[in-house]
């Protein structure tokens, strides 16, 4: 039986680290003295460049090279939205698909030298108007045919019930509402970049990534190179949130000018870069429409969704397929989902891809119905507490979403908030309480761990994993260190490295899950391969035992008569180390359970009478996502998550002007991110049912469900507090007067 007892928080093992600039994120990566790339972007919003004068620019100081569609990188096959984020690569023709796509790379000495040659590239185009706005868009909706492996539009209906209107027809009570919100940006605090080095061939590529296996792939097929050539090292990646899943134009142009000019070169985007050249997620609109019973009891539920998608590719937000599918038990449920193409940068995946904006839509429809019945918001969700997963008709693996709700409501203080809105003032405060279910579907990946036992008394843990400061460093030791009975300090921990044992990365808030029986695996293999040199090297103290007698314990082989620890062994032997690889991954439990995180937010805030400012005084988050591996750096999981939700409710969007396509607050200072004044105290605390039907560990994800349902839950809370329902997100202060 694993021991799943509740584990003690423990500091990041990168920490110190971090906090003293040791830690080398991409663009630190000086030691091969890379010349500089930069990127230049298109100033249209459609149609192609006619000609570009580089004369300037090829004459400007330092300059090696202006690569342009005229003069191009040669890059092979064609983009796709996993490994490449859009249809297309990079200098590969002259169209101009959106505002701000890569039209050019200009390299030299130093970046200064680049970006100022750059500005004097003249670029003539053959513009056309972009289709860029949303709304305008919604009419000329196409049906994207599957979402989430299932028909787009999806329709559960009970025995004898035709369609979902006449189950709405013959509810009791309906409500129905319309929610929307704008693209968004992950803007994580490290910028992308790339260093690009060849040696004999062989390509290294320095470079923030979710999955250095993936960047690896998508670069050996771009760059027509052997996969077993291509290296790529993310040891530190300073925030990711799907955005570093696929691997965008730089590292392409950063690889293929550093093999053109046979010298390393390094590709850093600036912050406005980042905008139109990485990911985003849609544009929503969304209908929800419930029906019910008069005591609450679901009848119907249709949620209805246009998700902006780029004529360039990428992936869409898939709002009603990731919530209303199965959160709640109806006798009918309905799901339809759109897409609007525009002329903008391809949308990515960005932490809770559907779930985000599909829980706001959702849960702020549960609040309205709690409203029109006048239901508590808590009761209405457990009288609608689904056990079978919709449609599929099997159990979940674990499910203790009800103790959320009761563990929530009591450390928040649930019972003193009033029902009714506008009922509790603080001086000019108006001070309202919501709350809102989280659910995330908990993935599992096959991955391999390798262990090596080294003569320095101390054990490798190593898997092609990430740690986007997700805290997988730390996981990985807090790992090694339990299945192998070692103190933390004699675990080192690697990780970030295309070469290390096979591992997709850190996506889908799988990686733990994934990675973790894969260390269970390694280590038994590791010390069956110390046994095995123990009793049969004849330099072993052990040598000649019989194997059954002697046992692995703690860092030692214990036989009948002697014990003797890894290092001592490794140093009589003289051997450096001994190494195993093993591997997990998930096995026939997928098809009779379903696997999902929960979690309850329950939110206090206070909005102000005079002037509509919205502020979260507190939030209380109750997570039920099985065993916890490291409360601590869990704990940072969920708190960003949340303010990540917060960021969605309050406060981020990106403005594309319609008539240019070019998004008008690419920059900190105009999209607006929450900051530590605008975020509140949050109590998370963690249920404690290990999930063993999952994998041996009893460990689901849980790096993107704080953000679920966290909006819906501000929301709530701001018509609690002044009977407004703002259905159009952020929900800025001017929404509020
Ligand atoms: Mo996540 S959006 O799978 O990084």
């Amino acid at each position: 039986m694993p021991d799943t007892a509740p584990r003690t928080p423990v500091n990041r093992v990168d920490g110190r680290l971090k906090v003293t600039g040791g830690a080398r994120y991409a663009a630190d990566q000086l030691d091969d003295r890379p010349v500089h790339g930069y990127l230049l972007l298109s100033t249209v919003g459609r149609g192609s460049v006619r000609a570009m004068d580089v004369a300037a620019a090829e004459r400007s100081p330092g300059v090696l090279a202006v690569f342009t569609p005229a003069r191009p990188l040669r890059l092979l096959g064609r983009g796709n939205a996993f490994l490449i984020g859009h249809d297309w690569l990079p200098l590969q023709d002259a169209e101009v698909r959106y505002h701000g796509q890569v039209i050019g790379l200009v390299v030299a000495e130093t970046f200064e030298q680049a970006r100022d040659a750059a500005a004097l590239v003249g670029v003539e185009y053959a513009a056309r108007p972009p289709a860029a706005s949303f709304p305008d868009g919604i009419a000329r909706a196409t049906d994207p045919g599957r979402v989430n492996g299932e028909p787009s539009v999806l329709s559960l209906l009970a025995d004898g019930v035709g369609s979902i209107d006449e189950a709405l027809a013959t509810s009791a009570v309906t409500v129905s509402a319309t929610y929307t919100q704008p693209i968004k940006h992950h803007n994580a605090m490290e910028p992308h970049a790339t260093v690009a080095v060849w040696r004999d061939g062989d390509l290294t590529v320095y470079h923030g990534t979710q999955s250095a296996s993936l960047t690896a792939g998508a670069l050996a097929t771009a760059l027509g190179v052997e996969p077993a050539r291509v290296r790529v090292v993310s040891p530190h990646v300073g925030g990711g949130f799907g955005n570093k899943i696929p691997t965008w134009a730089h590292p392409l142009l950063a690889a293929a000018a550093a093999r053109e000019l046979g010298r390393p070169v390094k590709v850093v985007l600036t912050r406005e870069q980042t905008f139109t050249v990485t990911g985003h997620r849609s544009a929503v609109r969304q209908t929800v429409t419930l029906g019910a019973h008069r005591d609450g009891r679901l009848v119907a539920v249709r949620h209805e969704a246009y998700a902006s998608q780029s004529s360039s590719g990428g992936t869409f937000e898939a709002s009603p397929h990731t919530t209303s599918r199965y959160l709640y038990r109806s006798e009918n449920i309905h799901l339809s989902q759109r897409i609007v193409t525009l002329d903008v940068p391809p949308p990515t995946w960005m932490r809770a891809p559907g779930q985000e904006s599909g829980s706001f839509g959702l849960e702020t429809a549960l609040d309205e119905l709690a409203a029109e019945l006048g239901v508590d918001p808590v009761t209405l969700r457990m009288t609608n507490y689904a056990t079978v997963y919709a449609g599929r008709g099997v159990p979940w693996s674990s499910k203790h979403l009800d103790e959320c709700y009761r563990v929530g409501a009591r450390r928040f203080g649930w019972s003193r908030r009033e029902a009714a809105p506008r009922r509790v003032t603080d001086g000019e405060w108006l001070v309202g309480m919501g709350m809102a279910t989280a659910a995330y579907p908990a993935e599992r990946f096959a991955a391999s761990v390798r262990v090596r036992f080294a003569a320095d008394g101390r054990a490798t843990v190593s898997s092609a994993t990430a740690d986007l400061g997700t805290g997988m460093w730390t996981v990985l030791a807090v790992l090694g260190a339990e299945a192998l009975g070692l103190p933390l300090d004699r675990v080192r921990p690697e990780l970030g490295d295309s070469t290390l044992a096979p591992n997709i990365g850190a996506f889908g808030s799988g990686a733990t899950a994934s990675t973790g029986p894969a260390v269970t695996a390694a280590a038994e293999a590791a010390k069956a391969e110390l046994l095995r040199l123990a009793v049969t090297h004849e330099r072993s103290p052990l040598y000649g035992a019989d194997p059954a007698a002697v046992r692995y314990d703690g860092g030692r082989l214990v036989g009948p008569e002697r014990r003797i620890g890894f290092a001592e062994l490794l140093g009589a032997l003289g051997l450096a180390g001994v190494e195993a690889t093993g591997s997990a991954a998930p096995g026939p439990e997928a098809g009779r359970y379903a696997f999902t995180s929960f979690g309850a937010h329950f939110c206090e805030v206070r909005v102000n009478r005079f002037t509509g400012e919205p502020r979260v005084t507190r939030m209380t988050t109750v997570v039920d996502g099985g065993a916890i591996v490291n409360p601590k750096t869990a704990r940072g999981q969920i708190v960003g998550g949340v303010i990540f939700g917060l960021g969605q409710a309050l406060l981020e969007g990106s403005h594309v002007e319609p008539e240019t396509g070019r998004i008008a607050n690419a920059n900190l200072a105009d999209y607006l991110l929450p900051v530590n004044a605008d975020v509140p105290p949050v109590d998370v605390h963690f249920l404690d049912f290990p999930d063993t039907l999952f994998n041996p560990m009893g460990a689901r994800g849980i790096g993107e469900l704080g953000t679920v349902g966290a909006a819906a839950a501000i929301g709530n809370a701001i018509y609690n507090a002044t009977g407004r329902r703002v259905r159009d997100l952020p929900i800025t202060l001017d929404k509020l007067l």
